[in-house]
């Protein structure tokens, strides 16, 4: 086990400290709310910001903004808001439905707080958006798996817990396309689902299960490439992890799962797995401290990394994946800074995610902060090891990936080639 306490401080530091470069180019004079603030809500924050959604406050007018505007001015600085924590210097940057602000426009909502946040001309507004409708499905499913219903008091703190429900699904079955949709909005701060084989599995512990999916707010079905699927086994149960949080009023939640799936004995080219990976060993988390753990994956067949999802509890404060090449090179392929409120699949395009020779370790780095500085520390002055209770911790990362042959694996890196050669 190693420590790096200093390293991890000053590393967490500079993340905090990292402001924005205005260029004078892209950052304007004087920026106002209708010209140019209305259009970064739109893209990135009025899909959760809005009336009756997960949100606590809407964000849709000059009049609802303004009050938060010094509020949006921290959040969007530390990079806290919108949600997405993936660390922009490092790795791989392109990700599917990557919400993020370009420093550029950090840098704009900052100096029009500076400048007292000014309205400017209605007649610059940008039209409003259309934004789909919720609760509803983006795919037509063949079976609806439908969550224990939760009552959620109107006054309560927070809670987290799981519910393991049959799917009824007795042969084994490829999923072509996916999608939870969340029973009431506003409760629902987050719920993810996975395929639970092993009939005994702990309430507590998914680290079992197969990852199925991510409930986030304005999220369509995950619609799998082409003759590409995800496995589900026979008489598999779905467990459902939530975050729900209170609204003032009493609510009575039950959120659905849909698949398209496969015909009956049809298999996919291509099986996609999402598993958790590079578990560290022994957690050792003394109080007051920050530190650091490293876990390992060998990969034996070629393959692309379709997605990275940093697992922690409340004390995890990073997590890093490093892929470590056969012939000993190594690349840092994605750091996310961690708050245990969101649980945030990142998800590579396509043409940008990493594709890997046979032999490729994972190597997944976690960093937990266990000091007073950490606010979603419960005690700092308690020392906290491994386990599956929230209050335990854990260090691995869920990753998504399809395996290639040899020939498919070439194939790739001379498209990537040809490409970068193109550029
Ligand atoms: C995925 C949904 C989502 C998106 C997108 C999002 N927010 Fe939030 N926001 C929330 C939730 C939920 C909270 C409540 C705190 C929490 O759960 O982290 C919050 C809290 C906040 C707060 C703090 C409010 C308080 O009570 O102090 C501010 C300010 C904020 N968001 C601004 C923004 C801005 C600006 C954007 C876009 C640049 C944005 N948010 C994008 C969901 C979202």
């Amino acid at each position: 086990m190693k420590r790096h306490t200093l390293g991890v401080l000053l590393l967490v530091a500079a993340a905090l400290v990292m402001v924005p470069s205005p260029s004078a180019a892209e950052v304007p004079e004087n920026p106002t709310f209708h010209k140019d603030i209305e259009p970064i809500l739109q893209r990135s924050c009025q899909v959760c910001h809005r009336p009756n959604n997960m949100a606590p406050m809407s964000l849709m007018s000059y009049q609802e903004t303004r009050p938060w505007a010094r509020s949006i001015r921290n959040k969007v600085e530390v990079r806290e808001m919108p949600p997405w924590h993936i660390d922009p210097k490092v790795g791989v940057q392109r990700f599917k439905d990557d919400p993020s602000l370009s420093d550029d426009q950090i840098a704009t909502i900052s100096r029009w707080v500076d400048n007292g946040a000014p309205r400017g001309n209605p007649a610059d507004a940008p039209a409003p958006v259309e934004f789909q409708e919720f609760g509803a499905w983006t795919m037509e499913p063949d079976v609806i798996v439908r969550s224990t219903p939760h009552t959620v008091p109107a006054e309560a703190g927070d809670w987290w817990g799981d519910y393991i429900v049959p799917a009824n699904i007795p042969d084994d079955r490829y999923i072509k396309a996916i999608q939870t949709k969340a029973g009431d909005l506003r409760v629902v701060h987050h719920a993810l689902t996975y395929a639970v084989t092993d009939p005994d599995a702990p309430l507590s512990d998914s680290s079992n299960d197969a990852f199925l999916n991510e409930y986030a707010v304005g999220k369509n079905a995950d619609v799998y490439p082409d003759d590409t699927g995800r496995l589900f086994p026979a008489d598999a149960r779905v467990r459902f992890s939530f975050h729900y949080h209170s609204v003032g009023e009493e609510v009575t939640d039950q959120t659905e799962l849909g698949l398209v799936l496969y015909p009956e004995g049809e298999e996919p080219d291509k099986v996609l797995y999402s598993r958790q990976l590079a578990q560290a060993g022994e957690l050792d988390i003394p109080a007051g401290q920050v530190t650091r753990h490293d876990g390992y994956q060998k990969m034996y067949l070629p393959g692309k990394l379709t997605a990275f999802q940093p697992h922690m509890h409340f004390l995890g404060s990073r997590q890093c994946l490093e892929l470590i090449y056969p012939n000993g090179s190594t690349e840092m392929v994605s750091c996310a800074n961690f708050d245990f409120n969101w649980h945030i699949v990142y998800n590579y395009e396509d043409d940008a995610a990493p594709v890997y020779p046979a032999g490729t370790t994972f190597h997944v780095i976690t960093y937990h902060d266990n000091t007073e500085g950490n606010r979603g520390n419960p005690d700092a002055t308690n020392w906290t090891g491994g386990g599956s209770r929230t209050i335990d911790e854990m260090a691995f990362a869920w990753l998504s990936w399809h395996d290639m042959n040899e020939e498919e694996y070439a194939a790739e890196i001379e498209a990537r080639k040809e490409r970068t050669d193109d550029e």
